[in-house]
C-alpha cells in the first residue's frame, strides 16, 4: 500500500520506515526503528530527492507510483551516496528510463563503486552554487562534505524554502505515521535519539557541520522547512534543533551534569561508583547518570557524553590493561573527536591496578580532556576506611561543576 505525505503543495514525503532492521549500519541498535526520507516534487518536471534503503525499496516504488500515475519522473537527485539513501537508485534507473541524475561528482563515482549502472543517463554533477529550474521551483545546491560522507551536497528550494539536508538534522526512530517535528513531543521522545543519532554518526565531523551551519545561517531567514533524509520534517521551531546540532558539532555539553560510567566483573567498582552517585546527590547534583559499560551500547554511552559536562570513568584492570569495553568506549570517544569534558577516575585491580593511569594516557591523547587531580584507587573492592577519598572526590566533581 502506497504511504505519502504532503510537505509543501507540490513536495511529497515518499519514504518508507523500518522497524525490521536492528543494528543501523550493523552497529547501532535503533529500538524505535529508523525512516528513510525521499521526497517527491511535482513541478513542471518531476523530481525525485534520493531514495531508500534497499530493504524498503518497495515502499519507495508503490509511492511514487501512486503519485506520478503515468507521468515520467523527471529527475532523481542524490545528496548522498550512502546505501541506507543510494540503493535503491538502480532500481529507479530500470524504472525511468528517461530520468536524469543530479549529484556531486563524487556520488558519480561512488554510484561506479558500488556497482549502479547509471551509463545511459543523463548525468548532472552540481557543484557548490549551481541551480536548477524544474518548472515554479529553482533548487541551489551547496556542498557538504564529511556531513557525513565527501560527497555529501544538500540543496536549497528557493520558492517554498525548503532545506533538504541529508544527514544533517536526521535522527533514529521510525515516523510512523508522523511526518513534521511538531507532531510530536521531540524533545521528551526524540531528543535522546536526535542525539545518539548525530554523536554517533556524525559526532566526529565537527568542523565540517560547523562550515554547513553557517552556510545555512546566511540564509535562515529563508528557510521555512529543514528535510532531512532520516526521522521528521522541520516547519516550526528551526532554531531549536539548529542549537542542539551548534553544540553538538563545537562539543559543548548540553547540560551541566555527571556521566558515571563503569566496568565491573564482581560488583565492588560498581559498588563504588553507586556510592559516589549518592554523595554527589547528597551535594545537590540532580544530573547524575549511571551506566554499566557492559549492558549498555556504546552508542548511548557516547550520546551521554556529549550531553553532559562531566564524566566519572571507573573501571577494574584486565589483562594488565583497561577492561575491554571501557576501553572500548575511550575509543569511541577518539574516534568521534569528543572533546572539552572534564573526567574524574576511579580504579580498580586485585594485584597489578593499571587502569587509572592508562586510562588518564587515553584521555591526554584526545583533544580539550580535563582530568582532575583527584581519582581514586581500589584494591578488589572499596572498604569503609577509604569513604574519606571518596567524599574528597565528590567534592572535587561538584566544585567542577559549579565552576
Ligand atoms: Fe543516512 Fe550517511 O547515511
Amino acid at each position: 500500500m502506497y504511504n505519502v505525505r504532503k510537505v509543501t503543495g507540490d513536495l511529497y514525503w515518499v519514504g518508507a520506515n523500518d522497524h525490521r532492521l536492528a543494528l543501523f549500519e550493523n552497529i547501532h541498535p535503533i529500538p524505535r526503528g529508523v525512516s528513510y526520507n525521499s521526497y517527491l516534487l511535482l513541478d513542471e518536471k518531476t523530481v525525485l530527492f534520493d531514495t531508500v534503503d534497499w530493504s524498503a525499496c518497495r515502499q519507495l516504488l508503490e509511492n511514487l507510483d501512486h503519485l506520478l500515475g503515468d507521468k515520467p519522473l523527471d529527475y532523481l537527485v542524490i545528496h548522498h551516496m550512502e546505501p541506507d539513501h543510494g540503493a535503491s537508485v538502480e532500481e529507479i534507473l530500470l524504472r525511468y528510463p528517461g530520468v536524469k541524475i543530479i549529484a556531486s561528482a563524487k556520488a558519480f563515482a561512488f554510484m561506479q563503486q558500488f556497482g549502479f549502472h547509471v551509463e545511459g543517463h543523463e548525468q548532472i554533477a552540481v557543484k557548490e552554487g549551481d541551480a536548477q529550474c524544474f518548472g515554479k521551483h529553482t533548487v541551489r545546491f551547496f556542498a557538504a562534505p564529511m556531513v557525513h560522507w565527501p560527497e555529501v551536497v544538500v540543496s536549497f528550494d528557493e520558492a517554498d524554502g525548503v532545506l533538504f539536508s541529508a544527514d544533517a538534522f536526521g535522527t533514529f526512530g521510525a515516523l510512523d505515521g508522523k511526518l513534521f517535528a511538531d507532531e510530536v513531543n521531540f524533545d521528551r521522545d526524540w531528543l535522546d535519539d536526535a542525539r545518539r543519532y548525530f554523536t554517533n554518526i556524525v559526532g566526529k565531523y565537527g568542523m565540517p557541520v560547523q562550515t554547513l551551519l553557517k552556510k545555512a545561517g546566511g540564509i535562515l531567514d529563508q528557510i521555512k522547512f529543514i528535510c532531512p533524509l532520516h526521522g521528521p520534517v522541520w516547519r516550526k521551531d528551526l532554531e531549536y534543533f539548529i542549537h542542539k546540532h551548534d553544540l553538538w558539532s563545537r562539543y559543548e555539553p548540553e547540560e551541566k551534569g555527571v556521566l558515571i560510567a563503569y566496568a565491573s566483573m564482581y560488583g565492588n567498582t560498581e559498588s563504588a561508583a553507586q556510592a559516589l552517585a549518592a554523595r554527589l546527590c547528597e551535594r545537590g547534583m540532580t544530573n547524575v547518570h549511571v551506566y554499566d559499560v557492559s549492558n549498555t551500547h556504546v552508542s548511548y554511552l557516547i550520546s551521554e557524553a556529549f550531553r553532559l559536562s562531566h564524566m566519572v570513568l571507573a573501571s577494574v584492570t584486565y589483562n594488565l590493561g583497561i577492561y575491554p569495553v571501557m576501553h572500548n568506549f575511550l575509543a569511541d570517544m577518539k574516534a568521534l573527536n569528543l572533546q572539552n569534558r572534564t573526567v574524574a577516575l576511579m580504579e580498580n585491580g586485585t594485584w597489578a591496578i593499571k587502569s587509572g593511569e592508562l586510562m588518564k594516557k587515553e584521555l591526554e591523547g584526545m583533544n580539550r580532556m580535563t582530568v582532575l587531580e583527584q581519582s581514586l584507587t581500589m584494591t578488589s573492592a572499596l572498604h569503609g576506611d577509604q569513604a574519606a577519598g571518596l567524599d574528597q572526590l565528590a567534592d572535587a566533581i561538584v566544585a567542577s561543576c559549579r565552576s
